[in-house]
């Protein structure tokens, strides 16, 4: 594994790391009233990354464009402020954070989309190939 899809998986092992560590600590403090903040770093920091990760692991053609780039950094972006924004939400501290992190959390899967839809093609062809080639050989 190596570029975009590296860097999707090293980051989201990063943040499920810390998701199981929140969750120890509050199933051990008994203390559950962020259970929504940990919740969405295990499901979109972890999970979703993750599933990124592995589209780009399996398309590598995709994950040469500059568009990956971008969503990798809107996608990291979505989570580092959606995480404690919710946080910050669940404990009266405003709602200002939560939004703009859900708003790039949206916007990180609809440039997921754009990708996967620019991919379609390419979605067959083996690394190394042009898609023409690629084409040509599955004909
Ligand atoms: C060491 C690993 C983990 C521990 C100790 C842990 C612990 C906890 C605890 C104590 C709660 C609160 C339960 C409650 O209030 O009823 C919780 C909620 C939750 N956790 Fe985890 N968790 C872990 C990993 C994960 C992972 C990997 C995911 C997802 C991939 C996850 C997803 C959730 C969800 C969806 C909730 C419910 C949140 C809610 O009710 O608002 N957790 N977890």
């Amino acid at each position: 594994m190596r570029g975009i899809s590296f860097w999707f998986f090293m980051t989201a092992v990063v943040y499920v790391t810390l998701g199981m560590i929140w969750g120890i600590v509050m199933a051990a403090t008994g203390d559950h009233r962020l259970a929504a903040a940990h919740a969405h770093l295990n499901l979109v920091g972890w999970v979703t990354l993750a599933l990124f990760g592995i589209y780009y692991h399996l398309v590598p053609q995709a994950g040469e464009h500059v568009l990956a780039k971008l969503h990798f950094a809107v996608a990291t972006a979505g989570v580092v402020l959606i995480v404690p924004g919710i946080a910050m939400a669940l404990s009266g501290a405003g709602e200002l954070l939560a939004k703009v992190g859900s708003v790039l959390t949206l916007a990180s899967m609809l440039l997921f989309a754009v990708v996967v839809f620019r991919s379609r093609k390419t979605a067959d062809v083996p690394e190394g190939r042009t898609v023409e080639q690629g084409l040509v050989q599955s004909a």
